[in-house]
């Protein structure tokens, strides 16, 4: 390998999406708060538009698993978007997760959470995140990233 190569590699960044309960139904569910397309092809043009970008992907609708993933991830990967869907606005354990890892995380919301009902204005999460994006549809995620590359200097 030359040596930019080298460079190039090991400048590469570890960033790891999770979403919460029934984001594995983007595409079918609520077609109209959360689009037509499925996650798993949004990630794919997130992949290939950040090249330079290693990009890691877990979903799960159990939130002692995204605890989990917030503590095997949170010490080795160099930056977190959270999806916590329904679990933003119950979950002191998520939120508790996050404070306790080193990773920086971002929280993500497909929706505009402030636009909808009363309920969804809580995030336990917010506090102890790094920033907040809400509403801009799949493109939270990809704003995200963007916030994410800045945050670390990538
Ligand atoms: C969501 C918003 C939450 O209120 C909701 O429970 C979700 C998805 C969003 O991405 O807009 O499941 O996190």
């Amino acid at each position: 390998m030359s040596e930019n190569r080298v460079n190039e590699f090991e400048k590469m960044k570890n960033i790891l999406i999770i979403n919460g309960p029934n984001l594995n139904l983007l595409g079918v569910r609520e077609k109209n708060i959360y689009g037509s397309i499925s996650f798993e092809n949004y990630l794919k043009s997130l992949i290939s538009s950040n090249p330079k970008i290693n990009i890691e992907y877990f979903q799960s609708n159990i939130e002692g698993e995204i605890i989990n993933k917030l503590h095997e991830s949170g010490f080795t990967f160099d930056g977190i978007i959270l999806n916590a869907a329904a679990y933003t606005h119950t979950s002191i354990a998520i939120s508790d997760a996050v404070k306790a890892i080193k990773t920086p995380v971002i929280e993500v919301h497909i929706s505009n959470i402030f636009a909808r009902e009363n309920y969804r204005h809580v995030s336990y999460l917010g506090a102890n995140c790094i920033g907040s994006i809400s509403g801009f549809g799949l493109d939270s995620y990809k704003i995200a990233l963007k916030a994410l590359e800045d945050y670390l200097k990538l």
